[in-house]
């Protein structure tokens, strides 16, 4: 009887841990699909396709926010020197930002006041908004500007409608094939997503090395167990 209920115990034990382990698996598994996009558009979105694995790639969309969009919107969470995990060196950092300091935070060489002044909208951090919109969300958008002679920058868009920004890459689109500009902007939108979780890279090798460590002390514990249990039955 005793016998029984311990061995019940051990069993508990080891079923816990793999539970354990399935829910770190699934609470990466989450994290990583960004959950809770706040889609407020009714047209369907478009899949972004996923380069935030692709170091080349996530240089690219660099390369195209610090030309394109870092004039007007700032990354107050994220800092020039952080660039250096993409790959950069500090001297290409510098030629591609005259930043002074690599501390300093992303900073719009506009300021936001005559940004609102000349467009009628303060443009907004850009941080966290792959978090606070979608990848899906920002993919589409930023291939969804078409002329519209009633606003004033000339440009409407079909997920923001009447929004204030202007369609900033359209010399980029005008330059290469309909497949290209797609992919170009699947990189800045990786970039987007990386400037949201730059350590997502780093938290997911430690969820991998905490479920193998878990892997293996359920093996050891299991193997543990049965020469215990040996001698006494
Ligand atoms: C000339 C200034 C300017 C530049 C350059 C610019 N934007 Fe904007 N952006 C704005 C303004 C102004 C708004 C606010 C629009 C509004 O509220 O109607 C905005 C809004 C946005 C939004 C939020 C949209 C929403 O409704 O949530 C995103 C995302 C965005 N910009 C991305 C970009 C990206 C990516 C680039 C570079 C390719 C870029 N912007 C370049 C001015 C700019």
């Amino acid at each position: 009887m005793m016998q029984r209920s311990a061995r019940a115990l051990t069993l508990a034990f080891l079923l816990s841990l793999l539970a354990c382990s399935l829910g770190v698996g699934a609470a990466q598994a989450q994290a990583s699909t960004g959950a809770g996009a706040n889609t407020t558009t009714a047209i369907a979105l478009d899949h972004a396709p996923d380069h935030r694995g692709d170091p080349a790639a996530l240089r690219h969309g660099a390369q195209l926010y610090a030309t394109y969009c870092l004039n007007c919107h700032s990354a107050q969470f994220v800092r020039y020197g952080q660039w250096r995990t993409l790959g950069f060196s500090s001297a290409q950092i510098q030629a591609m930002t005259h930043v002074e300091k690599m501390s300093d935070p992303l900073t719009s060489t506009l300021r936001p006041d005559e940004v609102k002044a000349a467009y009628g909208a303060v443009p907004p951090d850009l941080s966290l908004e792959a978090h606070a919109r979608s990848r899906d969300w920002l993919y589409t958008y930023l291939r969804s500007f078409y002329p519209d002679s009633t606003r004033p920058s000339g440009w409407n868009n079909r997920v923001a409608r009447n929004t204030a920004m202007p369609h900033m890459l359209a010399a980029l689109q005008g330059t290469l094939p309909p497949s290209g500009y797609d992919a170009s902007v699947a990189d800045l939108v990786a970039y987007l997503a990386w400037m949201a979780e730059p350590e997502r890279q780093t938290r997911e090798r430690i969820g991998v090395g905490v479920l193998a460590f878990l892997a293996v002390l359920s093996f050891l514990m299991w193997r543990l167990s049965a020469a215990c249990w040996k001698d006494i039955r």
